[in-house]
């Protein structure tokens, strides 16, 4: 079976959250398990040149606005599987990856990149897997291309959803310049008057897929569905929940090369290590026995902000440190500071986007804040589990598919987990970790439980490849 898989992020060619994690680690995987698979990604500004191997096609004739524009792909499989680069500098080379006006535009220029470069590399795929909105202008015209074009008629597409609160919407009026004139395509497009491409995405790929199976669920909801719900529900039959991997080359504790010192399930001790590594980098004492909470983040509603910001001020009554490394909304972004300024000796705030101390993060921290208001899978909460780093956790989404709420009775369980949206229900279960850690064999207990789940790949991509096999089978 041959796969592409187009995402408008991947690691290590470039990341700003959870999407980039999977997309360069699933073609990786689904490569290992002997599937032909090969990946399609921008080649931003952010892109390091060490990661260009070398240029796989320097003409690469991309029709633009009713004209031939020529783009470039790079070759790479820094990622472990085979990449091409789509580089056009106009659209792609900014100062940050998302966030223009015109994001529509550069994502559809994308898409029709990434298929003229598919059908120059040869073979036509089986499978063009795609991902969020970013990925719903090839949907729409795979679709459309494959009724009368012979190359595109055995390929099938999955569109999977990363994340239904960015829709990438824009005004129906601008079709016809990113080359959708057909009444199919508007259709396709058309939300409430408006230009939708995650619509787009969902209403004609073959299947759906999304990253956890309690947010394929949730989704179908007018709470967590972000107005298209209505459309989850109706292509249910053609959708599934697949939880993401970690990708254990990366976030391992026992090879992380970010990490001062490492350590295993069998041998912790190294952990104590990383720990005085993270207090120091924070200028904070070394004081070992004191719990560290930490929190790694986009600074934005999903998360939980409100939670975190509250629940902090109780961790520093609970006697703990409390440490947070996030970008995102100005005013959490300041609030942190300011909470920092307020208690110096016992927080550590580092605002901005930092991959070291991320892994550092992961390591030396006791417990980890995840309080999500949606969360479709959630990777961070996963990465705390191989490095003994116990987490907090809402019961939304992939969060309440990968964490087991600690019961001291049967000793089973391997974090803590709330569910009503309140900063009590946090509250409790800080206190309830806090308690749980002063007793050294139930704490360890607990670590032991999370470093012994296995989230890796192999799972997923196995569930994958039978979602691309019924994919095959029933479209
Ligand atoms: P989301 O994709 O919604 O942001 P995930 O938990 O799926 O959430 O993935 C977030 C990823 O981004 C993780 O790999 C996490 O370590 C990383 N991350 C988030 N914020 C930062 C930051 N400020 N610095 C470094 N890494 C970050
Ligand atoms: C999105 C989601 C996150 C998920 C990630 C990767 O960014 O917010 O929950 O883990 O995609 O699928």
């Amino acid at each position: 079976m041959r796969v592409a898989v187009i995402s408008s992020e991947a690691v290590p060619y470039s990341k700003t959250g959870g999407l980039g994690d999977v997309a360069g680690a699933l073609p990786k995987a689904l490569k290992q398990i002997g599937v032909d698979s090969f990946l399609v990604t921008p080649c931003y500004w952010q892109t390091k040149g060490e990661y260009l191997w070398h240029t796989a096609v320097d003409d690469l004739w991309v029709t633009w606005r009713g004209q031939a524009v020529q783009a470039k792909a790079f070759y790479s499989e820094a990622n472990g599987s085979p990449t091409f680069l789509i580089d056009y500098p106009p659209l792609f080379h900014r100062d940050s990856i998302y966030g223009y006006t015109e994001d529509y535009e550069r994502f559809a220029f994308f898409n029709h990149a990434a298929l003229a470069l598919i059908q120059r590399l040869g073979t036509a795929p089986d499978i063009v897997h795609l991902n969020d909105w970013h990925c719903g202008f090839a949907a729409v015209e795979l679709a459309s291309r494959r009724r009368h074009e012979p190359y595109w008629q055995g390929t099938r597409t999955v569109f999977s959803i990363h994340n239904m609160a960015y829709q990438g919407g824009f005004g129906m009026g601008q079709l016809p310049a990113l080359g959708f004139t057909s009444t199919f395509a508007r259709n396709a497009f058309n939300f409430n008057g408006y230009a939708s491409a995650m619509k787009a995405g969902l209403e004609v790929s073959d299947t759906l897929s999304t990253v956890s199976k309690r947010y394929a669920h949730e989704i179908q909801t007018a709470e967590f569905g972000h107005d298209l719900d209505w459309l989850t529900r109706q292509r249910s039959s053609r959708l599934i929940g697949i939880t993401n991997g970690v990708d254990y080359d990366e976030w391992n504790p026992e090879t992380d090369k970010e990490l001062p010192v490492h350590f295993s399930k069998s041998d912790l001790s190294g952990k104590a290590d990383c720990k005085r590594a993270l207090l120091e980098q924070f200028s904070l004492p070394i004081e070992l026995d004191r719990p560290i909470f930490a929190s790694v983040t986009r600074l934005t509603a999903q998360k939980g902000v409100e939670l975190i910001r509250q629940g902090a001020g109780d961790i520093l009554a609970a006697g703990g440190f409390f440490i947070a490394l996030g970008s995102g909304e100005k005013d959490s972004e300041k609030f942190l500071q300011a909470l920092r300024d307020y208690a110096p000796s016992r927080v550590g705030v580092y605002v901005g986007y930092n991959e070291a101390l991320a892994h550092l993060i992961e390591a030396g921290a006791d417990m980890f804040l995840m309080p999500s208001k949606f969360e479709p899978c959630g990777l961070n909460q996963m990465y705390s589990l191989r490095y003994g780093t116990v987490p907090i956790v809402r019961a939304v989404g992939g969060l309440d598919d990968t964490v087991q709420n600690w019961d001291a009775v049967t000793q089973t369980g391997n974090g803590f987990k709330f569910a009503p949206f309140s900063s009590d229900k946090l509250l409790e279960k800080i206190y309830e970790a806090r308690f749980a850690y002063e007793d050294k064999k139930t704490w360890a207990k607990i670590q032991q439980n999370g470093m012994a789940v296995d989230n890796s790949w192999e799972n997923a991509a196995k569930n994958y490849v039978e979602l691309y096999k019924w994919t095959l089978g029933n479209s």
